[in-house]
């Protein structure tokens, strides 16, 4: 067991595209390993390597209590997504204590490789279709508060320098649509 520390969008580091994994080893497990136990310590349902600060096309998801699945996927690639989107409030353990709406598609098709380096495919809707795009976009260098629309961006931006420097976000911003809803 292995909890690292999860890096924050302060960390240079989580604007990096990572690199491709080559070799199928033990090192590989074990990054995997400490993975999981790193998403777990924080109650997360999904995360890059780059977050415990290894620069390698490596995710592991867990949504099985939300009824969908737990694994790990290794150089993962989008093969196809569906056009229709799906609205939802999205999170990062990297950026604590901000969650915010952000368009995804519906329904995605992802290839990938497993810890043996067999070539495999998942398909995932709805939350596991966020989960996947939103580790994917990690493993790219993007961290999901930088793709909000610019009118949520902005309203948020307070909180996200917060966090880029460093700080706590004891009560972040209540985003304007949220308002709306609840009224
Ligand atoms: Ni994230």
């Amino acid at each position: 067991m292995a909890v690292k520390r999860i890096l924050t969008i302060q960390d240079e580091r989580l604007y990096q595209v990572s690199e491709a994994v080559q070799k199928f080893d033990s090192n590989l497990r074990n990054l995997v390993r400490d993975m999981f136990d790193s998403m777990a310590a924080e109650k997360g349902v999904g995360l890059a390597a780059v977050q415990i600060g290894v620069l390698k096309r490596v995710l592991v998801i867990d949504l099985i209590e939300k009824g969908f699945i737990k694994g790990a996927f290794v150089n993962p690639r989008l093969l196809e997504a569906s056009e229709e989107m799906q609205d939802g409030e999205e999170g990062c353990l990297s950026v604590p204590g901000l969650s915010a709406e952000l368009k995804r598609p519906r329904w995605v098709k992802i290839g990938y490789q497993d810890l043996s380096g067999n070539e495999k495919t998942v398909e995932g809707e709805m939350l596991l279709a966020r989960a996947f795009l939103h580790e994917m976009d990690h493993l790219d260098g993007k961290v999901f508060v930088d793709k909000l629309e610019p009118k949520l961006h902005k309203e948020l931006s307070g909180d996200i320098e917060r966090i880029k420097r460093g700080l706590r976000v004891e009560h972040p911003v209540e985003p304007k649509y949220r308002k709306k809803k609840a009224s």
